[in-house]
């Protein structure tokens, strides 16, 4: 299969609606990360999703709308404080996992009596799902366990040749995925995964937030989770990536010094000074900036030839939790604390 590189033109965005209408898969822009598309309701083109990207099928996908009256096609009941939400948050990073109903098949929901739905804000993904008038089913549009996909070339590098077209929007501004959210009780938000909508930014709306340990440490494979998707590993580039939990700058320089393997990188803070023996590149100093560059360094570096990382560790809290958790997950969880 040919792989079509669309633009976010008018033309081309009913090129793309058109080839998700027949059940093909198309990649698009979101303000996260890029997805790989495809009519949420369609059994066939979901099954296609995860053969294109490896994906196990007990991982669910999230379902991106355009309106709330798509919703109301898609799920059952929504909980006064998921409206709340939807006001403030959408269109942007947040997905929030619903009852779903029959419309969706359960191999778009991995097999759960829930579906994750996200009003995205980029305006070429909402003109998509508004043009195709499909809800559409999209994980990140990487091969399984890869970084998501920031540019429309990193989906290329995956997936060229595996899906029907994908369309440029140029580098996505958030840069990890959304924040998803499901609701215990009526009173009660679940962080399952961070993004860029922070505990801090929930707690107005709800009598409890708390985020799931799965976010904090590795969990098995074969363990019962909320979200299916944090028991993998995830987000890695090839190279092996070492955070370095150290008290300053200085201490890190001579870690990295009193090591010496070969083809080793340093990934540091805008506001570090450079480092003289051991290559270097730098991914923002707090949180948005972190988050938006991430993905992006990691792939860069596995071009460069990087066998081994060393990364100065992000903070834990808002957003930055974030970044902190898809540099944990790329680790397997392993840090050197100085
Ligand atoms: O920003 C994003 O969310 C991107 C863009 C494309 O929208 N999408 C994305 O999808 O990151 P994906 O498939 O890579 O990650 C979806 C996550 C997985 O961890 C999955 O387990 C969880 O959401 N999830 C989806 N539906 C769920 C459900 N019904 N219950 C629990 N977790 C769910
Ligand atoms: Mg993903």
């Amino acid at each position: 299969m040919k792989t079509k590189k669309l633009q976010t033109t008018t033309e081309d965005i009913q090129a793309a609606a058109e080839l998700l209408r027949c059940g093909e898969l198309v990649a698009f822009p979101t303000e996260t990360v890029y997805g790989l598309g495809a009519d949420a309701r369609r059994e066939d083109s979901v099954r296609a999703i995860f053969a294109a990207k490896g994906r196990p099928a007990d991982n669910p996908l999230i379902v991106h709308i355009c309106s709330m009256d798509m919703l109301d096609g898609i799920v059952s009941y929504v909980p006064p404080i998921a409206h709340s939400l939807a006001k403030d948050f959408w269109p942007g990073p947040l997905t929030m996992v619903l009852p779903k109903k029959d419309t969706i098949p359960s191999v778009t929901s991995g097999g759960l009596d829930t579906v994750g739905i996200r009003m995205p804000s980029h305006p070429a993904a909402l003109e998509l799902i508004r043009v195709s008038g499909c809800p559409i089913a999209a994980p990140s549009a990487n091969r399984s366990g890869s970084p998501s996909p920031t540019t429309a070339k990193h989906v290329m590098d995956d997936m060229d040749g595996r899906i029907s077209a994908v369309i440029d929007g140029g580098l996505c501004e958030v840069g990890v995925e959304s924040t998803v959210i499901c609701f215990d009780d009526e009173e009660t938000i679940h962080i399952l995964r961070p993004g860029l909508v922070s505990a801090e930014d929930l707690e107005p709306y709800a009598a409890h937030v708390y985020v799931d340990e799965a976010v904090f440490r590795q969990i098995e494979a074969d363990a019962k989770v909320a979200s299916p998707g944090m028991k993998y590993r995830h987000y890695a580039p090839h190279a092996k990536i070492i955070p370095v939990d150290a008290p300053d700058f200085m201490a890190f320089e001579a870690f990295v010094a009193s090591q010496n393997a070969e083809d080793t990188w340093c990934l540091l803070f805008d506001s570090d000074p450079t480092m003289s023996e051991v290559p270097c590149t730098r991914y923002g100093d707090n949180g948005k900036e972190q988050a938006h560059l991430l993905f992006l360094r990691f792939r860069e570096l596995d071009e460069q030839g990087a066998k081994l990382v060393y990364v100065r560790m992000p903070k834990k809290d808002g957003a930055d939790l974030s970044v902190y958790n898809r540099l944990m997950r790329a680790a397997g969880f392993e840090v050197i604390k100085l």
